[in-house]
């Protein structure tokens, strides 16, 4: 057979099975344990951050690991304008977006009054021009995607990071279909949120990041003290 669905989902390659493996096998501590094993866990994933910080030029404590690109989207979105809802209610995001930014502003539009402009590509295109043009006083958050997931098309990231730069929305990348595949620098480009998924770059299935450049955000899962406690009030780390 040949596989020529790698937008949909990646096979792992042999090096994240076999350090998967190790670690499932040797390294199955729980990382908050106090004990040598869960230290040993919690080392592990601290170079995990660190390494993929690393590649994106940026910090390890802006690294949230998720469960994938779905996780990571909702976690952004709805956690970002839940929490700055008192500044405006007004988000601009494109047609061409995954279901997984379509649907968690459906659902603040729904649920919580919330304003969409949903933009419309020209000539196949989405524009920074169109972005500037949609903008509001009381736009909090912009989302538009990296790379679409089936016509390949790249939008004018770094052009909407700069315009952005003066105005308070802050920015919401998608890139699930583009980490792994381009160099991406989230602070470069103007980035405050950026979203991936493993199983796109030949990992596992189930495992995903978000890049967060503030902790000023609700979370949606309660109950753990993981990933920087997001489910409580913290927004200490960066200042
Ligand atoms: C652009 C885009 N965003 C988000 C997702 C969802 O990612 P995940 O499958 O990790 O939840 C996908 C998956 O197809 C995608 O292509």
């Amino acid at each position: 057979m040949i596989y020529l669905d790698n937008a949909a989902t990646t096979p792992m390659s042999s090096a994240a099975i076999s350090a998967m493996t190790q670690v499932m096998q040797e390294t199955y501590g729980n990382p908050s344990s106090i004990h040598s094993h869960g230290r040993q866990a919690g080392k592990l994933l601290r170079e995990a951050r660190q390494e993929l910080a690393g590649l994106l030029g940026t910090k390890p404590q802006h690294i949230f690991f998720t469960s994938g690109g779905t996780e990571s989207n909702n976690t952004a979105i709805i956690g970002y304008c839940l929490r700055h809802q008192n500044r405006g209610k007004h988000i601009i995001t494109t047609a061409i977006e995954h279901h997984a930014v379509l649907e968690p502003i459906e659902y603040l539009v729904e649920n919580f009054g919330f304003e969409v402009t949903i933009l419309k590509p020209v000539n196949q295109e989405i524009t920074a021009e169109q972005v500037k043009n949609a903008l509001r006083e009381d736009t909090i958050l912009v989302s538009t995607m990296f790379a679409n997931n089936e016509t390949g098309t790249l939008l004018p990231i770094a052009e909407i990071g700069e315009l952005l730069k003066n105005h308070s929305a802050v920015y919401h990348v998608d890139a699930v279909q583009a980490v792994g595949k381009l160099t991406i620098l989230p602070e470069e480009l103007g980035i405050d949120f950026l979203s991936a998924s493993a199983h796109k770059f030949y990992g596992p299935k189930g495992v995903g990041f978000l890049y967060a450049a503030t902790t000023d955000f609700d979370s949606y899962l309660h109950g753990g003290d993981q990933e920087q406690k997001k489910e409580q009030e913290q927004k200490t780390f960066l200042q």
